[in-house]
């Protein structure tokens, strides 16, 4: 069975950009392959953070991914730190990875100007780490948004370099992408981001989501309620790509580019649909919240599992190397 890997950050609340770039895709890959999903707390720590709330935030993220549809009977779910052998990976990928190659990567420069007093080694390592992450189980897969795919493309040089020099040992691994890779927030210009105060948490109290959906920019061709509207324009109209079926795309398609429906009225339809697939979610995590051993024993059960394969990789990798046993 072809083996699937991904990661999420614990950096703060998870949002619906996270929910339909991956984890619903996880949700559906969990079914059919042998899945590896960790919160990557070792990624978290390359920025700026709060010690008292890194543990909880892990917890949390853990239990969204439960509340979201993963199961830890069909999916292994763990804490990245909790397997420290993704950092043993991760020095020795540094020895194969050209520093030229990381100093050219999107997220690296974004995130530098944004933390211009902590460009740490970590944040540009971030990318080798990740390869670590996805190579220590040999994935073939790595599910993921569009943001992610020059790190999977990294991941494949780094598995090729590897083998090439000490043997075939990795796989190349390939992303795969949702129907929504990439969404915007609210704002309707940048990608809806926890680090951005434009996104709409997946937990987040229904009036509140639907404050952020009524002022959420669409079209902004569209000015007053008798202009046509271009969907393709519309980040609105992208989310609902994401929510809703193929026969209310078409209905509102037509209707704006007709000016037959207004934006408040399509984006009624779009918070109609969200709530179909948002509030079971949203049962679970209050559940969970109450029964958080069940998350605690999921992540424990999920290290253990694949704390194992981390080491056999481990013991190969030592060996291609050349290093003592
Ligand atoms: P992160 O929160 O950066 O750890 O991202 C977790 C997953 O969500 C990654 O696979 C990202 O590519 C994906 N993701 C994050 N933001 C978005 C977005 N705005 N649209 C689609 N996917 C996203
Ligand atoms: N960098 C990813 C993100 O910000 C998280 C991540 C870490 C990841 N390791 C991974 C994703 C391995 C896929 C595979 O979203």
């Amino acid at each position: 069975m072809k083996r699937v890997f991904s990661g999420i950050q614990p950096t703060g609340e998870i949002h619906i950009g996270n929910y339909v770039g991956a984890i619903r895709n996880w949700v559906h890959l969990m079914e059919e392959y042998d899945c590896i999903f960790s919160v990557v707390d070792y990624h978290a720590i390359t920025i700026d953070y709060e010690i008292s709330v890194l543990g909880k935030r892990c917890i949390e993220t853990a239990m969204i991914l439960i509340a979201s549809g993963l199961s830890p009977e069909k999916c292994n779910i763990f804490i990245q730190s909790h397997v420290p052998e993704h950092t043993e990976l991760a020095w020795i990928f540094n020895c194969v990875t050209p520093v030229g190659d990381l100093e050219r990567m999107t997220q690296f420069k974004e995130k530098a100007k944004q933390h211009r007093g902590n460009i740490n080694m970590g944040l540009m390592d971030y990318p080798v780490l990740q390869a670590a992450d996805i190579l220590i189980y040999k994935a073939g897969y790595v599910p993921v948004g569009e943001d992610q795919i020059q790190h999977i493309e990294l991941s494949r040089e780094v598995a090729r370099k590897f083998n090439a020099r000490f043997g075939r040992l990795f796989p190349e691994p390939e992303a795969i992408m949702s129907i929504a890779p990439r969404i915007l927030g609210v704002d309707g210009v940048s990608k809806m981001s926890k680090s951005m105060n434009n996104y709409i948490g997946l937990l987040e109290d229904k009036n509140i989501i639907w404050e952020k959906l009524r002022t959420a920019v669409t079209d902004v061709n569209r000015v007053r309620r008798s202009d046509k509207g271009n969907p393709d324009l519309c980040n609105i109209y992208t989310i609902h790509r994401a929510f809703s079926s193929e026969d209310v795309l078409l209905e509102i398609d037509k209707g704006c580019r007709s000016a037959g429906i207004g934006c408040i009225d399509c984006k009624k339809k779009l918070f109609e649909n969200m709530m179909v697939e948002l509030d079971p979610i949203r049962e679970r995590a209050i559940y969970l919240r109450e029964n958080i051993d069940y998350v605690h024993d999921g992540i424990r059960k999920g290290a253990i599992n694949c704390r194992a394969i981390a080491k056999k990789t481990m013991e190969e990798v030592r060996e291609a190397l050349g290093l003592l046993p």
